[in-house]
C-alpha cells in the first residue's frame, strides 16, 4: 500500500489547491513563477473541475488540464490530483433530478452552489466513476500526479427514496429481520412497529420526536454510504496507479463521518483546520484537531487546507496578524502533519470565495501575506529531518462518532450538552498543562498511555466498558466525565442508569438523577486541590458512592454536600469521576493532578502560560501562543532547525514565534524514546 513517506521523501510539502480553470493562461505562468519563489513543492489540483473537465455527459475536455500539468511539471511542482466529484455539473441535476439531494421535508436541494449530489444515487455513482477512470487512465503516468484526492469534504445528506432503499439494504445487513430492527429501535413505544421493510424510512420530518435509534441508524448510514463514494472512486485510483496514495479531506471534528472508519480506508489522512484568528482559544483548537487526525492516521498526516488570511464564512472574517500563519503551520508540523497546504494558491476574483484568502491575494505578490507565504515556504525547507517522526503521547482522549451521534438526539436531559465543545474543554486541559494527547477509539489499546480521559460518551459498547475495565484493573488512570456509559449500542438505557461495569469501576452505587444546568447556571464546588473552590456549569448529578472517596464536594443548590469529583482504587489503577463541567481552570488543576500521579510530566518544567511545548521524535517544538514575549529555560543546550542558532539556557520567544530545537549533536534515531525522559535525563 502507498504511503505518506512515498510521496514526502524527506520533505515537509508545501502548497495549495490550485484551480487553474479560474483564470486565462497568462497567469498560469505566472502562478508557476510565484509557487516556484515560495517553495510549492506540491498543488492540489481540479478539486471542483467536473463542468470543466465534462462540460457535457460523456464529453472530455482534458486539454487545459495537459497543459496546466505540464507547466507544473516543468517548474519542478508535484500535484495532488483531485476527482472533481464534490460538485457535479448543471446538466446533471437538470437532466437527472433524481441525483439531487431532498431535505428531510422532501424538498430538493438545488445546484447552483457545490456538493448536491445524493451518495444513494446509482446516476451520480455511475458518472463519478467514469470521469475518475478516465482520470485515472490520462494522468495516472503523468510525471508530476504523486497522490490523488478524492472529492471534497464528504458531509451531504440526503432523506430521498433512492436514499430510503439503500437504507433499508443497509438495515438489512445490520439486523438480518425485522424482528431484530423492531427491537433495536424499541418501536413498542409509539406504535412505531415495522411490518415490512417497504414501511422503513429516513427520519423524514415528523409530526414530533423521531425514534432515536432510527436517527442513529441514519447517522451511521450516511456515513457508510458516503464512504461507499469514496472507497469505489479509491479502488479504481488504487487499481489504475497503485504508486500513488488516496485520500480525502476531512473536516474537522466532523460529525458527519466516522472519522475512524473512514480513516482506516484511506492510504492517507487529510483534514482541513480553520481556527478563528479571533478566538481566544484557537491554538488549543488547533492542536485537538491535529492530535485527533494524527491518531486517525496512526502517524504522519496532511493538513490539506488552511486559510493564509481571513475565511469568508464566519459573521466577520478576521484576518491573520504577521507570524500566526507560520505559527500555526509550524503547530500542525510539531503535532505530525507532514504536508502544510492552504485553500487556495491565488484567491479568486469571481465566486462566493472571492473574500476568502489565498496564497497570493487580490494584493498580489508584494502583499504581506504572500511574503509570508514565501517566508514560510523556505523554513519549511530546513525541516526535513522531522519528517515521519512520531509524536510521543502518554495520554489518550476516549472519542467515538457513534457516541457523539446518539447525544445530539432530542428529547434527552439538556439540550445544552453539546459534545464538541465537553471534548474540547478536556483537551483543551491537557493541552494547557502541555500533556500531548492522542485520541483513541474506546475498544483501541489503551496499555501504553498512562492516563487515559473520556470526556463524555453517552453511549458505549460492551466491549468499550470491559476495555476501560481492564485498563485500570492493569494500572491505568482513567479520568470520567459526566453522562458516560449510560446506553448500548441500540440507545438502550443500561440496567441501573449508568452500565454496572462502569458504576463498579468508579465506585459509584447509583445515580439518582441527572440534574443539567440552565445558561447561566452554575454550581461550586471545594476539595482538598480546590480550596478555593470552583464553579462548574453545564451539567450535575446526584450521585451515591460506594467505594469511591469524594475528593471535590458540591456546596450549596439543591444537591449540597454531594460529590463533584470522585477518586477510585480498582485493580492496580485509579478511575476519577466528574459529575459536572468545572471552569477552565479547575478541570486543568485535575488531569494535573490524575497525570502526576501517574508519572505523567509535561516535556520542560516551567513552561510560561501561552507557550506549548511538543515532541516530535527528538525535536522540541516551542511555540508562543501568547500575546506576550516569553522565555523557556531550557535543561540542555539545543540548536533552532530553522535559523541554525544555538540555545544554551534559555529560548526567548517573542509574540507568535517558534523555535524548532534539535539536540546539539543529534544523531536522529528513528522511533524516539518518550519525551519526558528524554529531557529530564539530559540534564
Ligand atoms: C473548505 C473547502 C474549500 C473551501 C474552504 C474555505 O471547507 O474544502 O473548498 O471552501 O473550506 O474555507
Ligand atoms: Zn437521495
Amino acid at each position: 500500500m502507498p504511503e505518506l513517506s512515498d510521496v514526502t521523501r524527506g520533505r515537509i510539502l508545501y502548497g495549495g489547491d490550485y484551480n487553474p480553470e479560474q483564470w486565462p493562461r497568462s497567469v498560469w505562468r505566472e502562478d508557476v513563477r510565484l509557487m516556484r519563489e515560495a517553495r510549492v513543492t506540491t498543488a492540489t489540483v481540479g478539486v471542483f473541475s467536473w463542468a470543466r473537465l465534462e462540460p457535457r455527459p460523456g464529453a472530455r475536455d482534458f486539454g487545459w488540464l495537459d497543459e496546466v500539468l505540464d507547466l507544473l511539471h516543468e517548474g519542478g511542482i508535484e500535484v495532488c490530483l483531485a476527482t472533481p466529484t464534490a460538485s457535479p455539473p448543471p446538466w446533471m441535476g437538470a437532466r437527472h433530478p433524481e441525483t439531487l439531494p431532498r431535505d428531510e421535508s422532501g424538498a430538493t436541494v438545488w445546484y447552483g452552489a457545490r456538493n448536491q449530489f445524493c451518495a444513494s444515487s446509482p446516476i451520480y455513482c455511475e458518472y463519478a466513476l467514469r470521469i475518475t477512470e478516465d482520470l485515472a487512465e490520462r494522468y495516472g503516468g503523468h510525471p508530476a500526479v504523486r497522490m490523488w484526492h478524492v472529492g471534497n469534504e464528504y458531509g451531504t445528506h440526503c432523506w430521498c427514496d433512492t436514499t430510503a432503499r439503500h437504507f433499508r439494504r443497509w438495515l438489512r445487513t445490520r439486523y438480518g429481520g425485522l424482528d431484530a430492527l423492531n427491537e433495536a429501535w424499541g418501536t413498542a413505544f409509539w406504535s412505531q412497529r415495522y411490518d415490512s421493510w417497504e414501511e422503513i424510512i429516513p427520519p423524514r420530518r415528523a409530526q414530533y420526536l423521531v425514534n432515536p435509534t432510527q436517527a442513529l441508524d441514519f447517522r451511521r448510514f450516511t456515513s457508510d454510504a458516503l464512504l461507499e463514494c469514496f472507497t469505489t472512486e479509491r479502488d479504481v485510483l488504487a487499481d489504475r496507479t497503485p504508486h500513488a496514495p488516496v485520500t480525502t479531506n476531512f473536516m474537522p471534528l466532523f460529525i458527519g463521518q466516522d472519522g475512524w472508519a473512514w480513516a482506516a480506508e484511506e492510504d492517507v489522512v487529510s483534514v482541513d483546520v480553520y481556527p478563528d484568528p479571533k478566538d481566544p482559544h484557537a491554538a488549543a483548537y488547533g492542536a485537538m484537531v491535529q492530535d485527533l487526525t494524527r491518531s486517525q492516521a496512526g502517524g504522519p498526516w496532511v493538513l490539506m487546507e488552511q486559510a493564509a488570511g481571513p475565511v469568508n464564512w464566519r459573521g466577520v472574517n478576521h484576518p491573520k496578524p504577521p507570524g500566526l500563519m507560520r505559527l500555526w503551520s509550524l503547530q500542525a508540523v510539531a503535532r505530525g502533519a507532514d504536508v502544510v497546504c492552504f485553500f487556495q494558491w491565488r484567491q479568486s476574483r469571481q465566486g462566493s470565495e472571492k473574500f476568502h484568502s489565498g496564497m497570493v491575494p487580490h494584493a498580489g505578490e508584494h502583499s504581506r501575506t504572500f511574503q509570508q507565504v514565501r517566508g514560510l515556504g523556505a523554513e519549511l525547507r530546513r525541516l526535513g529531518g522531522v519528517v515521519g517522526r512520531g509524536v510521543p503521547a502518554g495520554a489518550a482522549i476516549l472519542h467515538d462518532w457513534h457516541a457523539w451521534w446518539a447525544t445530539v438526539q432530542d428529547g434527552r436531559p439538556s439540550a445544552r450538552l453539546d459534545y464538541p465543545q465537553v471534548v474540547r474543554a478536556w483537551h483543551r486541559a491537557l493541552w494547557e498543562q502541555n500533556l500531548t494527547t492522542d485520541f483513541a477509539h474506546p475498544h483501541a489499546d489503551l496499555t501504553d498511555y498512562a492516563l487515559v480521559a473520556v470526556p463524555q460518551l453517552y453511549l458505549l459498547t460492551d466491549e468499550a466498558l470491559d476495555n476501560l475495565v481492564g485498563y485500570v484493573r492493569g494500572g491505568g488512570t482513567l479520568v470520567c466525565g459526566f453522562f458516560t456509559g449510560v446506553a448500548d449500542e441500540d440507545d438502550r438505557v443500561r440496567p441501573g442508569g449508568v452500565d454496572q461495569r462502569l458504576r463498579d469501576l468508579l465506585g459509584i452505587r447509583t445515580v439518582h438523577e441527572w440534574w443539567p444546568l440552565d445558561e447561566g447556571e452554575t454550581v461550586t464546588a471545594h476539595g482538598p486541590s480546590w480550596p478555593a473552590g470552583f464553579t462548574a456549569t453545564l451539567w450535575s448529578e446526584d450521585l451515591e458512592p460506594s467505594t469511591a472517596e469524594t475528593v471535590a464536594r458540591i456546596k450549596g443548590g439543591e444537591l449540597d454536600g454531594g460529590p463533584a469529583i470522585t477518586r477510585n482504587r480498582h485493580g492496580a489503577g485509579t478511575a476519577w469521576y466528574v459529575s459536572t463541567l468545572p471552569e477552565p481552570a479547575a478541570l486543568r488543576a485535575l488531569p494535573a493532578r490524575a497525570a502526576d500521579e501517574a508519572g505523567l510530566r509535561p516535556p520542560l518544567p516551567g513552561l510560561p502560560e501561552g507557550v506549548e511545548a511538543v515532541f516530535r521524535g527528538e525535536h522540541l517544538f516551542l511555540l508562543n501562543h501568547g500575546r506576550t514575549p516569553a522565555v523557556v529555560p531550557l535543561p540542555s543546550a539545543r540548536t533552532d532547525l530553522l535559523t541554525g542558532r544555538v540555545y544554551d539556557t534559555e529560548v526567548g520567544l517573542d509574540r507568535s514565534a517558534a523555535v524548532v530545537l534539535a539536540p546539539l549533536d543529534s544523531p536522529h534515531p528513528k522511533g524516539a524514546a518518550p519525551c519526558t525522559e528524554r529531557l529530564e535525563s539530559s540534564s
